[in-house]
């Protein structure tokens, strides 16, 4: 797909040498108003000649490894301004000539950054300066030509350059707020050595990504399913905005597995829009489908299969697949890069996929995707142009299965069982541990959890030594004694639903009072049938931190606020226990499922 469809030719390439970090540099060049793309590492430099400059990124590999992230070197010799960051610095002065020292302990963290020479590069920001630092390996000689221009104590070559070439390498990471000038030291490279014009701003990019839609779409009308997302509820705005709602159509599944109030929610959000905006009622079919499920896997499997035929009704009593439709998604930017030789949104949109009718038109190219090309902070920041709810644009994630994947179920029942650090509880939730998926019972400890993340860090050790369990919680609270719990058999039913939709409002609502919610990046509330006869479940509060849920921590509470909504918990029936838990992804995930 041409990029000059929603947004400008890139003036900057990122050469990804390491995964998330090349997103980092390249998302704080688009902050600076320079529109830039990233590609892997060896893209050919004749991809590379009408750039303005080319950035190497940094990446966790050693350039002495065997199979790690290498660049054409015939980038070098374009007459293009390259900058080489970490990774990116070692490996050009390993292609040009110089040599690169392995390093044994390697330095993580903040350094003081010694200008020593007169650079462009550092224009405006001489002296002693705070920098980030994150290497094992550092360039001991500089390749052929090339000027050593700031060093730390520890790193004599921070930074080297060979002016007549515009070929500049940093140790240091200047994409990172705790390097003081790095902002300003990117700047220096764009706009002094590379000579890019600014070309991204948010009210600019609006109206070419409409006149994107415009252009793919031409007569054809656009069909949308929408979740209630943030991405796919701006990509489904702009095409309403730019083809006018009676050539868009918008469906939303509701599958009786959303949070309380969201369906009403996102029906508010497009009522303006009239027919363009529909909602399917598939609540009943789905609970039916999940009637005595219990294990994750199958839960997900159901659901996504009963997706796949809703879907598949919804393209045929549209005509969708007739000529003159197109479909509408909300892929963005991340999602289409590639990381192991697949794009990300292949793994993670498995179900679209699924569906016979979408796979049909993405071959034969019917798709209309106006925010492919943007970041989230982008997504957002257009939505808000749009005039989208800031109560929609800064939403958690939410999984696309619902609360289904909250809401755990067991087969059998089973007791609780008192261990030398506390209390196994004889519930499974999914964990990461190494490559593979586990599936092991909790261990509950009988202390109140602090915000200080003492308790977290005995949750990791504790794992680590019981190979039995994935995951440790802390005990908020209880009406009966542990001992007196145990699981009943449970699947994913009416009542169920109903009691964590209740328990989940309630947790939302105090988290956002309180500003928790702002805090962390997503807030997980989970129902296990652990409990007694009367009141068969118990509830985990999961808040966690993270920047692309591939990693997480648990995070801490204030104690009030536990407090608080320990004791709103209590009074919905059916409840017996709050837990909070405490392990790390990994070894857990952030879902329970
Ligand atoms: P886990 O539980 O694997 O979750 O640590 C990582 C992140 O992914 C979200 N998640 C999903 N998102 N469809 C989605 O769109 C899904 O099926 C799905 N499952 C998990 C999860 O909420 C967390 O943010």
């Amino acid at each position: 797909m041409k990029t000059a469809q929603y947004a400008p030719e890139p003036q900057v390439t990122v050469l990804d040498a390491g995964g998330q970090y090349c997103h980092l540099i390249s998302r704080k060049v688009r902050d600076l108003g320079v529109y830039c793309e990233v590609r892997p590492s060896e893209t050919p430099a004749s991809e590379l000649r009408a750039r303005k400059g080319v950035i190497i990124s940094g990446g966790p590999s050693s350039v002495y490894e065997e199979g790690s992230p290498q660049v054409d070197a015939a980038l070098f010799s374009l007459g293009i301004p390259v900058l080489g960051i970490c990774y990116g610095q070692q490996l050009m002065a390993h292609l040009l000539g110089g040599r690169v020292e392995k390093g044994q302990k390697g330095e993580f963290g903040l350094a003081f950054l010694e200008v020593a020479a007169d650079s462009p590069l550092f224009e405006g920001v001489a002296g002693r300066q705070q920098v980030w630092m994150s290497h094992r390996d550092t360039v001991q000689v500089p390749p052929p030509g090339f000027v050593v221009l700031a060093r730390t104590d520890t790193c004599p070559i921070a930074s080297m350059g060979r002016e007549q070439d515009r070929l500049y390498g940093v140790q240091f990471h200047p994409e990172v707020v705790h390097t003081r000038h790095g902002k300003e030291i990117l700047a220096n490279f764009l706009f002094g050595i590379c000579g890019c014009l600014k070309d991204w701003n948010p009210a600019e990019r609006t109206a070419r990504i409409e006149a994107g839609i415009r252009e793919v779409a031409g007569n054809r009308k656009v069909f949308f399913f929408v979740s209630g997302g943030v991405d796919s509820t701006v990509a489904f705005t702009l095409c309403l905005r730019a083809l006018g709602p009676g050539r868009v159509r918008g469906v939303y599944v509701d599958t009786g597995l959303m949070r309380e109030g969201e369906t009403d929610f996102v029906r508010g959000v497009f009522r303006e829009h009239g027919d363009a905006f529909s909602v399917v009622d598939a609540r009943k079919r789905f609970l039916q489908a999940l009637r005595g499920v219990y294990g994750p896997e199958e839960k997900r499997r159901i659901i996504g299969e009963e997706f796949v035929r809703v879907q598949e009704e919804a393209l045929e009593s549209y005509h969708v697949l007739e000529e003159d439709w197109i479909l509408g998604q909300g892929t963005i930017y991340p999602d289409t890069i590639e990381s192991g030789g697949t794009a990300k949104a292949a793994v993670i949109k498995t179900h679209h996929n699924r569906v016979p009718g979408i796979q049909r038109l993405i071959e034969e190219n019917r798709i209309v995707e106006p925010i492919r090309f943007l970041y989230k902070d982008e997504v957002r920041e257009v939505g808000r142009e749009l005039g989208l709810p800031g109560e929609l644009l800064e939403r958690h994630p939410f999984p696309g299965p619902g609360l289904a994947v909250r809401c755990l179920c067991a087969e059998a029942a089973a007791k609780v069982l008192k261990v030398e650090d506390g209390w196994l509880l004889p519930v499974r939730s999914v964990g990461v541990q190494g490559d593979s998926r586990s599936y092991a019972q909790v261990l509950c400890l009988e202390e109140f959890p602090s915000p200080e993340g003492l308790l977290q860090s005995k949750a990791t050790e504790l794992i680590n030594r019981h190979a039995s369990v994935n995951r440790v919680v802390a005990l908020v609270g209880s009406k009966a004694p542990l001992a007196e719990m145990s699981v009943s058999p449970a699947s994913v039913d009416e009542s169920r639903i109903e009691r964590l939709r209740r328990v989940d409002a309630i947790v939302r609502r105090l988290s956002h009072e309180s500003g928790f919610d702002r805090a962390v990046w997503q807030f997980p509330v989970i129902l296990i049938p652990l409990g007694t006869p009367a009141e068969p479940d118990s509830v985990v509060l999961r808040p966690v931190d993270s920047t692309d849920g591939m990693t997480a921590q648990s995070v801490g509470m204030p104690g009030e606020l536990l407090s608080a909504m320990a004791c709103e918990l209590w009074k919905v029936a059916g409840v017996s226990a709050v837990f909070y838990d405490l392990t790390h992804k990994p070894p857990a995930t952030i879902e329970w499922e």
